[in-house]
């Protein structure tokens, strides 16, 4: 039987996880910059919060969600981290411990969607949440994160869409206008959005059937529907947009895919690359009603999400990967083991070290040596060991040279770490 790994879920192999660590770091540092740090919450939450916090309507709950039921628990694969991160918030009392909360996450999540370039179903988010700032300020300050860290990675063809869906009287008015639109024009829905016109006709406006795009072309905007405090809001926000000089466009259809926004959206897309109909690299916006939601205080929130495997197609940079600072050649069984004992001490002196036990020719061995990047190879033959010296290969200044088998440790990690910090290079293979 051939076992492959499940559709839609990939391996990600070493010489591709060296771009995952540089993305990983500069987003915590880029995180980290502004305040944030880590949360790890479980993969596994109670089906209970998806259900009810990203809507009952949203593809996401309705087709998308791995759930099962195990010890008696109706259990659900996060699909996202918002709902995990607000449930923890509240779980742990956070708002009595400080007004504002800065929390970021990297982390797998699991949509069953159908898999193609860009989508997955196990994918990689990096994203963030703030708890405590109701303030326009905050929106546009994790609008501009969102795009420095972009810039930041070298990604730097895209534009932010931003919206508004007001507050919960707003969208009420919405509702109603959406309604009255779509109505009359119910024939022409697919089947889904027809189902979904009494109960939430705001998720036609995301749904990806043709049919729906057609039907929503001349929809009612949310924008003049706008309350006095939701717009007061909403224009606070489009200046500290200008304030920071962000590239945005106003988008009055974008409404995204889950049911917890309350005013501000966004969403940025790519605008080059080859990522097709997935070019939306990250979204987010206010869910000030969730923490209420949850059972806790009424507190504010804000935050996005980004999807790693696209924004790693759109990051500049090759594949590269770790390579030895010293190779360890023995050509006989005295070799071998005090080449045991040498990348023993090696390592202890924070080297990286390479040792090919296999008892193979000395070409054969200097061929495996240059094929991954080592910097020095370390010859040790039974008839050096007798002399009491091993052989040092320069593999980058092609020289040769003996030296004492006592003390060869240190000499050769200082070797190895003088031409490269940490005890081995970084560079393109
Ligand atoms: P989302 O729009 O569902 O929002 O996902 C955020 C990003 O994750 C997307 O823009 C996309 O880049 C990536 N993504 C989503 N689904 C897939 C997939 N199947 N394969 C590959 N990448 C995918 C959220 O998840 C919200 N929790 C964001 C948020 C945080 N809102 C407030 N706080």
């Amino acid at each position: 039987m051939e076992l492959r790994a499940v559709r839609g879920m990939n391996d990600i192999l070493p010489e591709e996880v060296e771009r995952w660590h540089k993305l990983e770091g500069a987003f915590r540092l880029h995180a980290e910059l502004h305040g944030y740090a880590e949360v790890r919450t479980p993969l596994l939450e109670p089906t209970e919060l998806f259900r009810h916090q990203m809507g009952e309507t949203t593809d996401v709950v309705e087709k998308e969600m791995y759930s099962f039921e195990r010890h008696g628990d109706q259990l659900t694969v996060r699909p996202e981290g918002t709902a995990g991160a607000a449930r923890a918030y509240v779980e742990h009392a956070v708002h009595a411990k400080e007004p504002i909360t800065r929390w970021y996450y990297l982390g797998a999540m699991f949509r069953g969607e159908r898999p193609a370039k860009g989508r997955y179903r196990q994918f990689y988010q990096a994203g963030c949440e703030l708890f405590g700032d109701p303030g326009p300020l905050c929106d546009a300050e994790t609008i501009d994160l969102i795009a420095g860290f972009l810039e930041r990675i070298g990604v730097g063809d895209f534009v932010v869409h931003v919206n508004s869906l007001g507050s919960a009287g707003t969208r009420e008015r919405y509702r109603e206008a959406l309604l009255a639109h779509y109505t009359p024009r119910k024939d022409r829905l697919s089947e889904d959005s027809q189902r979904r016109l009494e109960k939430n006709p705001l998720r036609i406006l995301d749904s990806k059937d043709p049919r729906d795009h057609e039907v929503s072309r001349d929809a009612p905007s949310i924008l003049d529907l706008l309350d006095d405090a939701d717009r007061a809001h909403w224009d606070g926000v489009l200046r500290c947009l200008d304030v920071l000089g962000v590239n945005y466009v106003v988008d009055p259809s974008l409404v995204r895919g889950l049911d917890y926004y309350t005013r501000t959206l966004f969403e940025v897309k790519a605008t080059s690359g080859d990522l097709g109909s997935q070019s939306t690299l990250g979204g987010g916006g206010r869910y000030d009603n969730m923490i209420a939601g949850l059972g806790g205080p009424s507190v504010p929130a804000i935050g996005f999400a980004m999807g790693m495997e696209r924004l790693l197609t759109l990051m500049p940079g090759d594949t590269s990967r770790r390579r030895p600072g010293c190779f360890l050649a023995p050509l006989g069984q005295v070799g071998a083991d005090r080449a045991l004992l040498l990348a023993k001490q090696l390592r202890a002196l924070g080297v990286s070290v390479e040792l090919d036990g296999r008892g193979g020719r000395l070409k054969s061995m200097l061929r495996r040596a240059d094929a991954l990047g080592a910097r020095l190879c370390v010859i040790l033959g039974d008839a050096e060991m007798e002399r009491g010296v091993l052989q040092i290969k320069d593999l980058a200044a092609h020289v040769q040279e003996e030296i004492p088998l006592d003390g060869a440790a240190r000499v050769l990690a200082d070797r190895a770490l003088e031409s490269s910090p940490g005890g081995g290079q970084r560079g393109a293979r």
